[in-house]
């Protein structure tokens, strides 16, 4: 590796449940797609249990617990539901995301900065139950800040700004983004805040996040599941280490 650390890649295997929930059987198992993952060299597996469940299950989670030799990073709402669950797994770590019901995915950063009292007091027994709290927000001062207060140790940027704007072609909005995520990513890192950065990253999108040097982890899933259907799991994301790789040298 050059001189910046080798980025951690965690691959959201939500999608391969969005298919297999379409036919309401078994398969695609997303438990096979994270073994997959996980021997093709993932550094994680990410999950996000929805509210109306409508892609992982609540036996999706507990079998990645019981199967994952890496850690599973759990994506919740801040809700009491699923506080209870991510206690009784106690996950390696929580992602705490907004989540509306009528949205397609989620679509936008958690206001953290307008409910801190209440978040404060969500995650405390997450952090003593042994669970690293990430907070996924968007990329602005307030939503750091106010992260870094409540005691979150990490804080995902929300990158769909950014990859919706590439990819509608609007490349004067997606090089903004990019700045404001790059300039939030060495703010959050100057507080002490471990940084990831997620969604919608393709290949296309996902080098000049990957150069960001305090950024340690990247969350992808859609694209490489998609992508996944013409290549496989294993050789979508090697492909996908390959630009990361090639971004930090
Ligand atoms: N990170 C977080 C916090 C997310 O909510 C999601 C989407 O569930 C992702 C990463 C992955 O996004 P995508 O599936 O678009 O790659």
């Amino acid at each position: 590796m050059g001189e910046l650390g080798k980025l951690r890649l965690g691959v959201n295997i939500d999608h391969v449940a969005t298919v297999r929930n379409a036919r309401g059987g078994d398969t695609p198992d997303p438990l096979r797609a994270a073994r997959i993952a996980q021997e093709a060299g993932a550094d994680g597996i990410t999950a996000h249990l929805r509210e109306d469940r409508r892609h992982i299950s609540d036996a999706d989670i507990e079998g990645l617990m019981e199967i994952l030799t890496v850690p599973l990073n759990f994506e919740m709402a801040a809700t009491d539901e699923m506080q209870a669950i991510a206690l009784r797994h106690k996950p390696h770590a929580v992602c705490i995301v907004p989540e509306k019901r009528e949205e397609r995915t989620t679509e936008g950063g958690l206001e953290v900065a307008r409910e801190e009292n209440r978040l404060a007091h969500f995650i405390a027994p997450l952090r003593e139950a042994g669970c690293r709290v990430s907070i996924f927000i968007a990329a602005d001062m307030r939503q750091v800040e106010a992260a870094h207060r409540i005691g979150a140790q990490v804080v995902e940027l929300h990158s769909g700004a950014y990859c919706d704007a590439y990819h509608e072609g609007r490349y004067d909005v997606a090089d903004m983004e990019l700045a404001k995520m790059r300039e939030m990513a060495a703010f959050g890192h100057s507080l002490g805040l471990e940084m990831h950065v997620g969604h919608g990253l393709t290949y296309d999108t996902v080098s000049p996040v990957a150069a960001f040097p305090e950024v340690v982890e990247l969350n992808i899933g859609h694209f490489l599941i998609g992508e996944a259907i013409f290549l496989g799991l294993a050789p979508a994301m090697a492909e996908m280490r390959r630009l990361m790789d090639a971004a930090r040298t």
